[in-house]
């Protein structure tokens, strides 16, 4: 494997600047006699990713800062010739970026996440290139996180670990950090999708909490496994637990204890919880957000915050990352982590696995794979072993792109 340090040419037009700030990117390339060249635009976990790309002949163009690599940035990787890219989520894959892919012979692009509102999907299906995203090793890895956010911040562990290392602690007071009971309350979904659902029912099941859930679809695998917790915890002789639909985000903000957002960032979505709806939410609600900033009116959010002590917010994404809406990071009732709810050994090494599969799968011209289940490319042995399909592209309907048939066992 050749493993040797570059730095990418720079464009002879542009600003100084740029060609500084350029400059500065630490770029790596392995086998750079590679057939078809693929440009990865972060550092990524495990080694599965790279040697699923080399196993496709690919040469790697690798970028190693961790700056978010600018609109300019990403057209000059991209330079002349790239079969493929392997990007990231912070960056605006737009019509500028998927017109210079197509004219350098790009035919995939993946992002490392199962979220894709960074990318312009329209534009890529005009240019004909092929968009990958990364899901079924995140679902459970998300969910834990908002779990422990809701923990975080109904039970105020931040604000308290703070008190303790200060060396404020005096001992035991009756009155010292109350914070919310979970058992016996309502919890509120909005987007009872793969990452919801398991939320709700590792937050129900371990709390005997009630479920309010809002989607556009009956989730009725979720509703069945709630009620037959129900049956048996009543056998049990525990508290049962219950689910329903609720018509509007209304009556799902007004009836809920906790409320826990698992929606895709749209037109229709982004600023879904804004003031009006803030007001609506008990005055000790928790509520917490792993899916996208945008969903939520962060200046709104800092406001009612600061009016409403005893309502708690934990959240993982924020409306303009990596920026905090002015105010919110002295609000002691908000724990702030940064996007960090995939972030586990498993689910980080998963996603780049998959994520350098659709681009090598596509470039080899794989068919695409058609079910739910990932774990043939994340387990497999070794590369070999995979299965030979590009294992999540979005837009493969659209692009008219065939479709894996598993081999019948004889
Ligand atoms: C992370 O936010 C993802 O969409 O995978």
């Amino acid at each position: 494997m050749h493993n040797h340090w570059l730095s990418i040419g720079v464009s002879s037009c542009g600003l100084q600047l740029r060609r500084t700030l350029m400059a500065r990117l630490q770029w790596r390339t392995f086998n750079s006699n590679g057939r078809h060249r693929v440009v990865v635009t972060k550092p990524l976990v495990g080694e599965n990713w790279l040697e699923t790309l080399l196993a496709a002949d690919c040469r790697v163009d690798q970028c190693l800062s961790e700056r978010i690599l600018s609109r300019a940035e990403l057209r000059d990787a991209i330079g002349s010739r790239c079969d493929g890219v392997v990007g990231q989520l912070t960056e605006p894959w737009d019509e500028e970026l998927f017109r210079a892919l197509k004219s350098a012979g790009g035919k995939v692009y993946s992002n490392v996440a199962v979220g894709f509102d960074n990318v312009d999907v329209s534009a890529a299906t005009r240019h004909g290139i092929a968009v990958g995203n990364t899901p079924g090793v995140l679902t459970e890895t998300t969910a834990e996180m908002a779990v422990a956010l809701t923990f975080a911040a109904g039970r105020r562990l931040v604000e308290a670990d703070a008190f303790m290392r200060a060396g404020k602690y005096k001992g035991w007071l009756p009155t010292m950090f109350l914070g919310k009971l979970f058992y016996g309350k309502t919890l509120g979904i909005i987007g009872a999708g793969r990452i919801g659902s398991v939320y709700a029912l590792t937050m129900a099941r371990g709390c005997h909490m009630d479920v309010v859930y809002y989607d556009q679809f009956q989730n009725e695998q979720l509703e069945r496994k709630v009620r037959e917790t129900g049956s048996l915890y009543q056998q049990l002789g525990e508290r049962c637990i219950s689910i329903r639909r609720a018509e509007t985000v209304e009556e799902l903000l007004e009836a809920a204890d906790v409320v826990s957002l698992h929606t895709v960032l749209d037109a229709s979505t982004r600023h879904m919880i804004n003031n009006e709806r803030l007001r609506l939410m008990k005055k000790d609600a928790v509520l917490v957000n792993c899916g996208r900033g945008p969903l939520i009116d962060e200046r709104a959010l800092v406001q009612h915050c600061r009016e409403h002590p005893d309502f708690r917010v934990g959240l993982d994404v924020f409306e303009n990352e990596p920026k905090m809406a002015p105010g919110l990071a002295s609000l002691p009732n908000v724990v702030v982590v940064p996007h960090i709810a995939s972030a586990t050994v498993w689910t980080r090494t998963g996603m780049s696995t998959l994520a350098a599969a659709n681009v090598a799968g596509i470039i080899r011209g794989d068919p695409v794979w058609n079910q739910p289940d990932v774990l043939a490319f994340v387990d497999a042995p070794s590369v070999a072993a995979m299965p030979r399909a590009a294992p999540s592209i979005v837009n493969a309907k659209e692009l008219g792109l065939p479709q894996y048939k598993q081999m019948s066992r004889l």
